[in-house]
Order: C-alpha cells, then sequence, then structure tokens
C-alpha cells in the first residue's frame, strides 16, 4: 500500500488549518500519524504537519479503506483525502485549534512508513534532551519546535524588513578570516595551501564592520554567525547568530532609539507592545540597586544600603563586618513574609553557595521574627527605612560589598523567576558607561570589558595609562528581564588613542602590528566616527517563543557540551586530510 505522491494529490490547506468554515468541503492534506486509536469499526487518524493537527475519521463504511488504516502506525507519512465534518456536541476538543471539525477520511495513501519513533512527539518533551538531540528531525516534530522555528523565521524577516526601511544595508562577511578578539577562544580552521597557518572562525564581524565605516557604507546590518569556544550554558552556544549592526556619524541615543525601534517592530510578532524610551541605568547604579550588571526589572524591588544603619545597631554580627570595611546591604521581598523555615533556609544555602556566610532574614507578622537576635527597635529601624510592609520579608547581607551585592542580586533574580505572571511580562533596559577595562586576577592583567575597539569617554583619556581602572567607556548593554541581549559602543576612529589602547592592553607594536596591522593602516586612511551594537538574535528569539534556553529555539544546537548529537561532531578525520593539512595528531 506505500506509494509515492501522485501528482494530482495537490494540499488543499494544511491540517492545523482546518476550521469550521471548511465544513463540507473536500480536502487534500499531507501529514504525519500523531496519534492512532483504533475503535475497531472506526480508527482515528491524528494529522500533523507544520501547522498542527486535524483529526481524520475512517469510517466504518470504508470497507478496504478501514483495512487499510488498520494497519498504519505512528509518524507514518500520509496523503489523505476527504471531507470536513463538524463535529457532534460533545466530541469537540477545545484544547486543539481544529477541534470543532473532523475530517471523514475518502481515500488514504502511506506516502512513507516509519520505523518505531524513539520517543513520544509530544509537549512538554518526554525524552531526555540527549535523545532528542539524537533524533533531533524527529524532535523538530513536536509542535512547539515548529512554531519556534515559525517565531525565529518571522522574527528574523521583521528586523530584515525594519533595517531595510532605516536605510540599511546588509553586508556578508567572511567566515574564514583572522581572529576577532571578543573574550572567549577562537575556533580554527587549518590552511591546505599554506601548512602551519590558520584561520579563524570570527567571534564576532566587529573589524569587518568598522572597515565597513572606513569605506563609506555608513548604515551596516547583517543576521550573521558567530563562533566562540568558551563555557556553554542555558543562553550560549559555540555557534551562535547575532544582529549585527553598524553606524557613522552617531553618538550612543541614535543606537538607542534605533533599537528601541527595532525591538518594537519585533516583539509585535508576538503581538506584545513594548514602551519605550527603555529604562537607563549606569553600571555602578546597576549594580548598586539589583547586584548585577543584567537588571531584570519585571520586579521594582531594589537593594538598599543599610550600612549607616548597621552601625548604630548593637549587633556583634554588623560590627565585625562593618568594622573592617564591609557594608550591610537589605532588600524587601514583596508578599514573601509567610515563607516557611525550611524555604528560608534553601535561600541561606543559596547565599553561602554564592560565596556569602549566608542570610539574616526578618519577617514581621504578629512582631518581628528573625534569624538574627535584635531588639525590637532595632527591626523597626531596619524595617522602617527598607519601607517594608506586614506581609513582606527582608533579606540582609553584612559582607564585603560586591559579595553582598552579587548575592542579594541572585536571590533578586531568583524571586522574579518563580513568579508565574512574569512570564508575560518584558522589561527592557540600558547599561551604560561600563569600566573599559577590567582586571583579570587570574591572568594577572588588563582586559577589555567590551573588546579593544571600544571608545573611552574624552574626559578619561588623561587617565588611560596612569589609572586605567577608572577610565569609562561609550559601551552600553541592552538586557531585556535580566538577560543580556546585546552589547555595543562607540568606537574608537582616533589610531593613535587605538594604539594606546593596545599597548595597555599588553600588546607591543610588533603585536599590535602582527594582529591588527591591516586595521590600524585602515584606520588612518579617514575613518568616521562610528559605533554599533550587536543583538543576540537566538537569546531574542528564546524569550519571544517563552523558551528557557537557546537550544530550543536553534533548530541544530550543540549540548552544553559542544557536542552535535545528530552528526556526531566533533569527529574524528583521515590520517590523509591531516597530511594535507599538514597536521600531525600527537598522542592524547
Ligand atoms: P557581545 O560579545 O556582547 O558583542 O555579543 C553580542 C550579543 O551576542 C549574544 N551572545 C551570545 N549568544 C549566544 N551564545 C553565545 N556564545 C553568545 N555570546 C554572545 C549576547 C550578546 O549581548 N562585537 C560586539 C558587538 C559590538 O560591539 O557591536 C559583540 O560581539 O546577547
Amino acid at each position: 500500500m506505500r506509494s509515492d505522491k501522485p501528482s494530482k494529490w495537490q494540499r488543499t490547506a494544511y491540517c492545523g488549518e482546518i476550521r469550521l468554515e471548511h465544513a463540507d468541503k473536500e480536502v487534500t492534506l499531507f501529514g504525519w500519524v500523531h496519534r492512532l486509536r483504533d475503535m475497531g469499526n472506526l480508527v482515528f487518524i491524528d494529522l500533523r504537519d507544520r501547522e498542527g493537527v486535524v483529526q481524520v475519521v475512517v469510517p466504518s463504511d470504508g470497507g478496504a479503506l478501514l483495512d487499510e488504516a488498520k494497519k498504519i502506525k505512528m509518524e507514518n507519512v500520509l496523503a489523505v483525502q476527504g471531507r470536513v465534518k463538524k463535529r457532534e456536541e460533545g466530541s469537540r476538543n477545545p484544547h486543539l485549534p481544529t477541534g470543532e471539525v473532523e475530517v471523514v477520511a475518502k481515500k488514504l495513501k502511506v506516502l512513507s512508513v516509519s520505523r518505531v519513533p524513539p520517543f513520544v512527539i509530544d509537549d512538554p518533551p518526554q525524552a531526555t534532551e540527549e535523545l532528542r538531540f539524537k533524533y533531533r528531525y524527529m524532535d523538530m516534530r513536536r509542535p512547539s519546535m515548529q512554531r519556534n522555528i515559525k517565531i525565529r523565521h518571522q522574527a528574523a524577516l521583521n528586523i530584515r524588513n525594519f533595517m531595510g526601511e532605516n536605510g540599511f544595508l546588509e553586508i556578508e562577511t567572511p567566515f574564514l578570516t583572522k581572529s576577532t578578539p571578543e573574550g572567549a577562544r577562537d575556533y580554527l580552521v587549518p590552511s591546505r595551501e599554506y601548512k602551519g597557518r590558520f584561520y579563524a572562525l570570527p567571534q564576532s564581524p566587529q573589524i569587518f564592520k568598522q572597515i565597513l565605516m572606513i569605506s563609506g557604507f555608513d548604515r551596516y546590518f547583517q543576521i550573521v554567525r558567530c563562533f566562540r569556544d568558551e563555557d556553554l550554558r542555558a543562553d550560549r552556544q559555540p555557534e551562535f547568530t547575532q544582529i549585527d549592526i553598524e553606524m557613522s556619524f552617531v553618538e550612543q541615543e541614535d543606537i538607542f532609539s534605533l533599537v528601541e525601534g527595532m525591538m518594537t517592530s519585533v516583539f509585535k510578532v508576538i503581538g506584545v507592545e513594548v514602551n519605550f524610551p527603555f529604562a537607563r541605568f549606569t553600571y555602578e547604579e546597576s549594580l548598586e540597586k539589583f547586584g548585577t550588571d543584567k537588571p531584570d526589572l519585571r520586579s521594582e524591588a531594589e537593594i538598599k544600603d543599610l550600612t549607616e544603619i548597621g552601625l548604630k545597631i548593637d549587633s556583634s554580627v554588623f560590627r565585625n563586618v562593618l568594622s573592617s570595611g564591609g557594608v550591610l546591604k537589605g532588600l524587601v521581598v514583596e508578599n514573601k513574609g509567610a515563607l516557611s523555615r525550611s524555604q528560608l533556609d534553601k535561600i541561606d544555602q543559596k547565599a553561602k553557595e554564592h560565596g556569602g556566610k549566608g542570610i539574616i532574614w526578618i519577617k514581621k507578622q504578629n512582631g518581628f521574627k528573625s534569624s538574627l537576635k535584635l531588639e525590637i527597635k532595632d527591626f523597626s529601624l531596619i524595617w522602617e527605612n527598607l519601607k517594608g510592609k506586614e506581609e513582606d520579608l527582608v533579606l540582609l547581607i553584612a559582607d564585603e560589598r560586591s559579595k553582598a551585592l552579587k548575592i542579594l542580586g541572585e536571590i533578586r533574580r531568583e524571586f522574579v523567576l518563580q513568579q508565574e505572571e512574569n512570564k508575560r511580562s518584558f522589561k527592557f533596559a540600558w547599561v551604560t558607561d561600563f569600566p573599559l577595562f577590567e582586571l583579570s586576577e587570574e591572568e594577572k592583567r588588563l582586559l577589555s570589558m567590551h573588546h579593544p575597539f571600544t571608545s573611552p569617554y574624552e574626559a578619561d583619556l588623561e587617565f588611560l595609562e596612569e589609572e586605567p581602572l577608572r577610565v569609562k567607556a561609550k559601551a552600553y548593554d541592552l538586557v531585556l528581564n535580566g538577560v543580556e541581549i546585546g552589547g555595543g559602543s562607540i568606537r574608537i576612529h582616533d589610531l593613535e588613542v587605538q594604539k594606546r589602547i593596545f599597548s595597555i592592553l599588553g600588546l607591543d607594536q610588533k603585536e599590535a602590528e602582527e594582529k591588527f596591522g591591516f586595521f590600524l593602516e585602515a584606520l588612518s586612511y579617514g575613518t568616521p566616527p562610528h559605533g554599533g551594537i550587536a543583538l543576540g538574535f537566538d537569546r531574542i528569539v528564546m524569550i519571544l517563543a517563552g523558551e528557557e534556553s537557546i537550544r530550543d529555539v536553534i533548530p541544530f544546537p550543540k549540548t552544553t557540551s559542544a557536542l552535535c548529537l545528530l552528526t556526531g561532531s566533533p569527529a574524528e578525520v583521515d590520517l590523509k586530510q591531516l597530511e594535507e593539512l599538514g597536521l600531525k595528531k600527537t598522542k592524547d
């Protein structure tokens, strides 16, 4: 009964599109067998395609048709011709967009059979991620994956249109190139022609987009793959996609308003009205208020400094920390005054996992209760200062400043993530004025906080060599719901400043020449002032789709250990291939 698709069988609609208005119409559908119910004298087939599922009934008067239907297996590919029928009252399925109708089959063909699937195709997925990634083609048949990939397409299309309408040209830049410093390791590609030499896959098109500005393409964008060999997490993949943007003759404000416009446009894909202008915090403000440079503004709660108050309170815990230069920081967690002892213990445990000594909690229900012994007047002082309400929970940390902020920031974020209603809330923030450099404790040297092409504020230029850590950068990140979705800066367009930065980063003239000579030379041929940003496309789509991992919006992702389980890469290669490349395997 297996056959190829006959030419006269033309699809009239997708399975998932059939509605009441199709009632009494003849349809031809193609799809996969999602579910099968053999009722003896009737067979029900849920037929699935990329638009959804529709119920097909093979009726008892079908004769040979019914016999055929009884042999059908899950995930077989079928062609069905039949008539749409309104379902009887009581047999409608309110959970299915097609649930008011069914298709009564008249003809049926099996176009392809399937082996027994490795897992049931359903949402939420039943199988482990390992199995799903090995059989990614099956995993992508799940309705939620079909939806996510569609959202990805719609978002890309929306962005391309938006950028085109705003005068941007999409220009491609090479993948086989030279190292681009973005703080990760490079993926290298050996050259066959020039043995011992390597291309690097770009960590971003940063240098090329700046060169495009020098070439006069003053509004560039590209939806582009980037490659970074770094530790992976839910929102990090070794290859990922950026919406990469660069503009000449602009200030930070121009980039902000462009991106705010783009976000407003792309969120329409999921029917969400974005509020702009977005909130703004300097890097320092963000750390002080939210304990992180990725503030999640779905909660208005801010961390407050209580050091002054702590000094007035007679407590050895406070005294010990505050007398050695530490701080007292507090956070009100709304409506959590009823948390149980074991829930509070978990928070305390979290604080310890993040390197703290633990957390002090205070409740104010029928009098103060706390993990710390204090006089009532002291509890009142703290409570009033934090403006807590009876039903709230107050959390305090006395510790070294950066640790206290970081831990309260982590705890604050966990509470935000727990709130179910926050799943449909989208709060953007710009974080600005980052330090230009950070000190790598490990390497005992300065690193660029963004990348070495970021412009310092002119007013700070005089401190570059002497006090580099006080220099602020014209750099900004875009944060959405506590996730960094973009980063950019106004660039250095002055050759001399660029050389000074390389030198502070420890690149001597020879090294700078070897690595970036071509770029330094380009800078000397009339470089317009310019700036830009790159947005993490996968992360934006993840949030649009309501997912928690970018792996769920990338068709063929890698695991967190950078493996492609579908193809089995990375893989061994033939010795002959290595030889051709002038490479030799060393012993493991
Ligand atoms: P940056 O390194 O901040 O900036 O990257 C921009 C954005 O890309 C996303 N991103 C990632 N997404 C998934 N997996 C990864 N491994 C990954 N790494 C980064 C983040 C991030 O905000 N050239 C500069 C941009 C510029 O200055 O214009 C750059 O690449 O959302």
